[in-house]
């Protein structure tokens, strides 16, 4: 696993574009004997795992794509390109595998069927979704769902099971502000957008702290502002890019709405248009109750209950969210901070994992496979 996931880290590729990752994981899967499908949702793999005996079809998920981010970090399987394994989704990818080499040895021991699902672009992109899309849990007759993500917030050892919400929502938007260029000595011939832009980015905080309910957490962030060209001229217009994150559905089905009335109102003001793009992405991550209670106990028992932990909910996104919506599904942490270098957080450019985390995550993928379809709920 270690080899695996260190010629994976080299080797990285952004979604939708993880051929050779792809082509690496079904030759492997194909080594070991399984049933593969390819090109599922463009870069998609899935291994089939027959039991011996009669149960439920379970999939066991891993996303494969990286960062468009420049690795800093030294170590000898560092990144040989422009993309970074930033997330630990190349260690997604080492576990699954390991898993399945597992699996397909005790196949015997095994009730009813695992499907290992080699998803494409889960960095803001829904690989998941296409997945969905692509038909896979009908045609494969999935019942349950099970994934996990490593965590650098937490020490090599621990497993983190939380049931209900466990991330968030995460939609963006695209805003584009008209107004009338002209000199900068001469405001009042213009209409100017960096001042209505601005005015926006401030009133648009409001929407958490006075419109959502304070019990109901929820994020607005403007990360994009580009306007202008130099010193004493008044653009055009001015684009916004940002994200809005929530933990309840009904709150993320208004934030839409909600921001678009504070832009309307800060416009109609100064007598500036705009364009308002809202783009919906990953809906909210919510493991199923019964699911979770089932994984935690299965992860007491085959890890020891020492090292296992209620993890909080983060206000990060996931498109496994794609699959926990349309079957029963639990979605868990593993740990992955050893000493320093393994402490940054996902999507620096220095992240690296504690490889050891490796080993806590394939036992619990084994477990689930060879348990799940039996004994789940
Ligand atoms: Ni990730």
């Amino acid at each position: 696993m270690v080899a695996t996931r260190r010629d994976l880290h080299a080797h990285p590729e952004l979604g939708f574009q993880e051929h050779r990752t792809a082509a690496l994981v079904a030759a492997r899967l194909r080594e070991l004997g399984l049933e593969v499908h390819e090109r599922i949702a463009q870069t998609g793999v899935l291994g089939i795992v027959k039991g011996g005996r009669p149960g439920k079809t379970i999939m066991l998920r891993a996303d494969m794509d990286a960062l468009p981010i420049r690795e800093q970090n030294e170590a000898a399987y560092r990144s040989t390109n422009d993309a970074m394994h930033a997330c630990g989704h190349d260690g997604h990818v080492a576990i699954l595998l390991g898993a399945a080499q597992i699996l397909s040895e005790r196949r015997a021991e095994i009730c009813g069927t695992v499907v290992l699902c080699f998803q494409p672009a889960e960095e803001g992109l829904g690989g998941a979704r296409a997945m969905v899309e692509a038909g896979i849990l009908g045609e494969y007759g999935i019942e349950r769902a099970y994934g996990l993500h490593l965590s650098s917030q937490h020490p090599t050892g621990k497993v983190g099971f939380r049931a209900g919400q466990i991330y968030a929502s995460s939609d963006s938007i695209e805003i584009a502000i008209h107004g009338k260029g002209g000199h900068g000595a001469a405001p009042h011939l213009s209409i100017d957008p960096i001042y209505v832009a601005s005015s926006f980015v401030v009133a648009v905080q409001q929407v958490v702290s006075r419109v959502v309910n304070p019990v109901e957490p929820a994020v607005v962030t403007i990360g994009s502002f580009q306007a202008g060209t130099t010193y004493n001229v008044i653009p055009t217009s001015a684009k916004l890019l940002g994200t809005v994150r929530a933990f309840d559905a009904g709150v993320r089905a208004e934030m839409s709405g909600r921001i678009e009335r504070v832009l309307a109102g800060i416009c109609a003001a100064s007598g500036a248009t705009y364009d308002f793009n809202y783009i919906w992405r990953y809906p909210v991550t919510s493991n199923d109750a019964e699911q979770t209670e089932y994984a935690r106990a299965l992860g007491e028992r085959t890890l020891g209950a020492e090292h296992i932990e209620e993890f909080p909910k983060i206000m990060g996104a996931e498109d496994f969210s794609f699959f926990a919506e349309k079957v029963p599904a639990c979605f868990y942490q593993v740990g992955c901070r050893g000493d320093e270098r393994s402490s940054f957080p996902h999507h620096h450019e220095r992240f690296d994992i504690d490889e050891r985390a490796l080993e806590y995550g394939v036992r619990m993928m084994v477990a689930l496979g060879l348990d799940a379809g039996a004994n789940a709920p």
